[in-house]
């Protein structure tokens, strides 16, 4: 990313469901005190009911627009530094991607298809993986995905065994390097 300018300093997780970007948003939270947006649970509160409500009731391209429109306010905002966790289906539309990477660094979040579905599995929150077969679903899913992590994020963690405070930390020495070496 040297033909780029440099991003304002938020701190962006993308990455599949379940692969602990809520975690380690809290935990770059407590770090930095910069302020902490939960997509999915802004969107959650705006609407006053859960992800697989609005699913269920109003479709998937319903949220997808709600989840661009929020993206658009948080790139109009400025304001105080923030960590951005997303949903895991915010690559999806190319629009999104090149938000992403215009409000700051991204990271994502790479976990297993073992870890995903042994994480997912916990609870029902997710409206793509209620179907019979979760694991096929999420290895198609991921297969689609993946492309699309790789060219929104500026940095790729292999999450699997290590806890949100360690891989935090990581992260914010990544990212430290990457803002003052644009
Ligand atoms: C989705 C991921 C969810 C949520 C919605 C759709 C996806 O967020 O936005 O259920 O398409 O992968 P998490 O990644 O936080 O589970």
């Amino acid at each position: 990313m040297n033909d780029e300018e440099t991003p304002p300093k938020n701190l962006i997780l993308i990455g599949f469901m379940g692969s602990g970007k809520s975690t380690v948003g809290r935990e770059l939270h407590a770090r930095l005190g910069y302020e902490l947006v939960d997509m999915d649970t802004v969107i959650e509160q705006r609407e006053g009911r859960p992800i697989a409500r609005i699913f269920e009731e109003n479709g998937e391209e319903y949220f997808r627009n709600l989840e661009t429109g929020l993206l658009k306010e948080l790139n109009d905002g400025g304001g105080a530094r923030k960590i951005i966790s997303t949903g895991g289906g915010v690559v999806g539309r190319e629009e999104n991607r090149s938000l992403l990477r215009h409000m700051g660094y991204v990271i994502w979040l790479h976990a297993p298809v073992e870890i995903i579905y042994e994480r997912t599995s916990r609870n029902r929150e997710r409206p793509l993986l209620q179907t019979e077969n979760p694991v096929a679903k999420i290895e198609a899913l991921m297969e689609k995905r993946q492309p699309w992590y790789e060219e929104t994020a500026h940095l790729k963690v292999d999450t699997a065994g290590l806890d949100g405070g360690e891989l935090a930390v990581g992260i914010l020495e990544s990212a430290r390097y990457f803002f003052s070496n644009p």
